[in-house]
């Protein structure tokens, strides 16, 4: 059995799909109990209820398993201490393998949420607990989020420059990247691995590859940082995120952010989706 935290959550969903999909009996812990039923319908053999910030809940949930996949809820302010919390919990239940969904570079701490996830990651480097990381870039996933934009206005709108480089990774990969540790667990203990690809895309080069799969002119438009952080208020999202997105989106204008497809290559025995892949299957595919 192998428990997958921050289950009901975008990466936690796929990953539960593909673990199932490929055999493996799954524990999906959700915050919510109307979450159950789509966690059962992804696979997921048991679906406990419980709050990551509740040791007892976390206890109970690390219990009989084999392996752990922990997800962290996304730019969570206490993302050290769940870490630790579940860390403890699995090294005290002698679970046999722990691997860490964290970030691309979270040695940055320039952006909260990476460094926080530095900090998990050394406390399992020093825990006794057998351990896997995986670093993924940010994924291609999240372009859809201004699916309607993009498909209706014809634009695609981000909170940086248009020359800003990203290198995403398709969530898919990642999930099955993950389901191959699983499969030979003992070969990937001690390991930390960057989930990336070989792209390094502009936003307008993003816009581009949209235009031509959607066969409809897609412009790139640059959001002010005060126009994007009143309407993420104005949309209820916290203040702590809020503050962490705004400091990585600062980031990612100065820097950009990219990796290397390398090791997802290896990993997945193939290379990795492409974004242009990525976009012709959600559009036409679906
Ligand atoms: N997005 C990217 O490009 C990217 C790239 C690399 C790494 N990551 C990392 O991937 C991780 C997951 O991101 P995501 O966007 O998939 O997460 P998400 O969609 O925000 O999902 C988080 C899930 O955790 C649940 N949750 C929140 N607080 C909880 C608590 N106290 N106890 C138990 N469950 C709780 C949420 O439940 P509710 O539904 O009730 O809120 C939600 O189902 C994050 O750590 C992020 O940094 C993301």
């Amino acid at each position: 059995m192998i428990l997958v935290t921050g289950a009901a959550g975008k990466t936690g969903k796929a990953i539960v799909r593909q673990l199932a999909a490929e055999g493996h009996a799954v524990r999906a812990m959700v915050r919510r109990a109307e979450q159950q039923a789509e966690l059962r319908q992804l696979g997921a053999t048991e679906t406990p209820v419980g709050d990551l910030e509740h040791a007892a809940d976390v206890s109970a949930a690390v219990h009989g398993v084999r392996a752990v996949y922990h997800i962290c809820p996304n730019m969570h302010p206490r993302e050290f201490s769940i870490g630790k919390t579940i860390i403890d919990a699995a090294a005290q239940a002698g679970v046999g393998h722990f691997v860490y969904h964290s970030v691309l570079h979270p040695q940055v701490a320039e952006m909260p949420h990476h460094w926080e996830k530095m900090r998990v990651e050394g406390y399992l480097f020093q825990s006794g607990v057998p351990f896997t990381i995986v670093q993924p870039a940010a994924y291609m996933q999240n372009v859809l989020a201004h699916r309607q934009r993009i498909s209706v206005d014809g634009v695609y709108p981000v909170p940086y420059s248009a020359g800003t480089r990203l290198g995403m990774v398709d969530l898919a990969d990642v999930a099955a990247a993950v389901a191959a540790i699983f499969s030979a667990p003992e070969s990937h203990v001690g390991g930390t691995y960057e989930l990336a690809t070989d792209e390094r895309l502009s936003q307008t080069e993003v816009a581009a590859v949209l235009s031509e799969s959607l066969g409809r002119t897609v412009r790139v438009e640059q959001q002010s940082l005060l126009a994007w952080e009143a309407q993420a208020r104005a949309a209820g999202l916290g203040e702590y995120q809020i503050e962490t997105l705004l400091k990585m989106f600062r980031y990612y204008d100065r820097f950009g952010f990219w990796g290397n497809g390398r090791v997802l290559t290896w990993l997945l025995g193939k290379p990795p989706t492409t974004f242009t892949e990525f976009v012709y299957n959600y559009f036409h595919m679906n």
